[in-house]
């Protein structure tokens, strides 16, 4: 069924499905043309600025869609650098040829277009796309994709009166080609200069999100931002959370949410309380100085503007943020994207084919500073590794150089392709010893978050894994000083990109990928090259 779906798709045929008899009708399609460009922009009480517009917006366009919908983008590159989009936590089942990262595609020279064909199979929930090339995402080019569901499939909550969608970030004055430029001459990366709300800052008229007393709203959150963890929340209301990252998790209420780069949620507020205006306010998270930004949530009718105080942040200690992130679980009678309970794959019987530990820490080379795992710094060969793979173009990757534990120095530049098996069940440890928060980000899957803790892991830490009920997931942050521990299910074949969320320790290095491989060579376990992939480097040629 699912090969047969899967053929339809690509083919683009419904002939095909009513040949094999197939009732239901193709997964609808959704085009859309975005035109990128460099542009001066308003970014709330800032200074004007030039950043990255999508057809002439700040933020980027929102993708609705729904449930295995197929979309189609034509993105067509104005500005004078290359240029990729990637799309944060999209799974792209057997096509990580459009995951949009240096590692699958050639980037979209200036002037040129490239069309990203992607189908969101089996996946519902709150996600986000940026774009993955240089530093541009400090300069914008982000927006927000919901997957609703199929009508078919139940929500394991009432159905919402409305929703609202939050991109919650870090920004800079400075544009991203300044803020490379410092990177590339080996300078640190420059605190922030404030937080934007949907691309706006405080108390702005547009940034009034308005709701009707009695009513429950979803507000979907993610956190666009390159550098800080972000706390939300509002003032009088709680927060019940139901959703992360494509996951049903238990409905607990909360105060506040940490959200970390590149991780998103969605919670449900109910409008409770006496009618009038409230704050919703945000704040960065261990940061000294709080760098902060409020909008405003108007209850219909409503004419008492906000007053009072601004809800407290939560205390600077990580114990409570940790606290928070272990209290995170899915809700195993639930289901999500298909009409089956998210409790019906037992991972925590399965045995661990692999493990592998992740160090990261920041080193100079040749007087510069980079960001390595295992003190390999990743430099991007010019040539894609999807392509040099597909070609069998040799001298691009090597899949003996990757280290699957923390190694002593000095920290070298290295292409690092870890070589992984299709159906391997792979525990990965993120070990932190650095003193701030790190976020991870896995192109192409979910993974079960099975522990957190501080100082060392270390294997009898095993015995306080959640193996029943774990949040799943694509982005994960790692406290300071501590470990977070994982587990994937390789069920998706493909070049997989695994990098930091805080973007300047990705672009200097703080990446890698997962070869995720069988050597059947069958439309079943992966699709084919699209006909439009752009070549560049060693595979120009072909
Ligand atoms: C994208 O490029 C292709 C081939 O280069 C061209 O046929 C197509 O019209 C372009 N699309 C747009 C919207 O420019
Ligand atoms: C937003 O408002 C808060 C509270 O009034 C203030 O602390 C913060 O500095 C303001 N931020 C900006 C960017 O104006
Ligand atoms: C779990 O999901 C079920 C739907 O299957 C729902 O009825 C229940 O309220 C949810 N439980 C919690 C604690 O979120
Ligand atoms: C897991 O490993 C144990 C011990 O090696 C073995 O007895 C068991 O059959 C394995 N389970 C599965 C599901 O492969
Ligand atoms: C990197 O090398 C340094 C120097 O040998 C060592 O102290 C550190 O533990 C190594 N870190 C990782 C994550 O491998």
């Amino acid at each position: 069924m699912e090969h047969i779906s899967f053929l339809c798709f690509f083919l683009g045929s419904l002939t095909l499905s009513s040949m094999f008899g197939i009732i239901q009708g193709e997964s609808p399609y959704k085009y859309y043309t975005w035109r990128i460009t460099y542009a001066k922009m308003y970014p709330g009480n800032f200074p004007p600025q030039f950043g990255i517009l999508i057809n002439g917006q700040f933020p980027g366009p929102t993708i609705d869609c729904n449930t295995n919908d197929n979309i189609v983008i034509d993105i067509i590159n104005h500005l004078d650098e290359p240029f990729l989009m990637t799309w944060n936590g999209l799974w792209h089942r057997k096509m990580s040829w459009q995951d949009g990262v240096l590692g699958t595609n050639c980037p979209i020279p200036p002037r040129k277009n490239f069309t990203y064909h992607m189908q969101v199979k089996d996946q519902i929930g709150t996600y986000m796309y940026f774009p993955s090339t240089m530093m541009h995402r400090a300069s914008g080019g982000f927006g927000a994709i919901n997957i609703h569901r199929r009508s078919v499939i139940p929500l394991p909550y009432p159905e919402p009166a409305g929703e609202f969608s939050f991109l919650i970030g870090d920004w800079y004055k400075t544009d991203h080609k300044i803020l490379q430029k410092r990177l590339d001459y080996g300078y640190s990366m420059p605190m922030p200069d404030g937080l934007l709300i949907n691309g706006l800052q405080n108390f702005s008229t547009d940034r009034v999100y308005t709701g009707e007393l009695g009513k429950t709203y979803l507000f979907r959150v993610a956190n666009v931002g390159i550098m800080t963890c972000i706390n939300i929340r509002i003032q009088g209301h709680r927060m019940k959370l139901v959703e992360v990252e494509g996951s049903h998790v238990l409905q607990e209420d909360y105060e506040s949410f940490d959200i970390h780069p590149g991780q998103s949620l969605a919670f449900l507020v109910t409008l409770n309380g006496p009618v009038k205006d409230y704050y919703i306010a945000t704040s960065t998270r261990f940061t000294r100085p709080t760098l902060s930004t409020n909008a405003i949530l108007h209850y219909d009718g409503s004419t008492t503007s906000v007053s009072g105080s601004l809800p407290p942040p939560p205390a600077y200690q990580l114990h409570g943020s940790m606290k928070q992130a272990r209290s995170f679980r899915k809700n195993l009678t639930a289901n999500a994207a298909r009409p089956n309970p998210q409790g019906s794959f037992h991972y925590g019987q399965i045995n661990i084919t692999k493990t592998i530990i992740l160090g990261n820490s920041a080193e100079k080379i040749n007087g510069k500073l980079h960001y390595g795992v295992n003190n390999i710094s990743y430099l991007n060969p010019t040539t894609p590794l999807k392509l040099a793979d597909y070609y069998n173009i040799p001298g691009v990757f090597d899949l003996t150089t990757s280290r699957d534990k923390p190694t002593p120095g000095p920290m070298v530049q290295g292409t690092s392709v870890y070589g992984l098996a299709l159906h391997d069940f792979v525990e990965i440890i993120f070990q932190n010893n650095e003193a701030t928060t790190q976020s991870w980000h896995l192109d192409g899957y979910n993974f079960f978050v099975v522990g957190f803790g501080a100082y060392e892991w270390s294997p009898k830490l095993r015995n306080q894994y959640n193996l029943v009920d774990a949040v799943s997931r694509s982005t994960v942050q790692v406290f300071r000083n501590s470990w977070t521990a994982i587990l994937v299910s390789l069920d998706n074949k493909g070049m997989w990109n695994l990098r930091s969320a805080i973007w300047h320790r990705q672009y200097l290095g703080q990446q890698l990928y997962l070869r995720v491989w069988n050597d059947e060579t069958s439309l079943t376990t992966e699709l084919d090259i699209p006909s439009n992939a752009l070549k560049c480097g060693k595979a120009s040629a072909y």
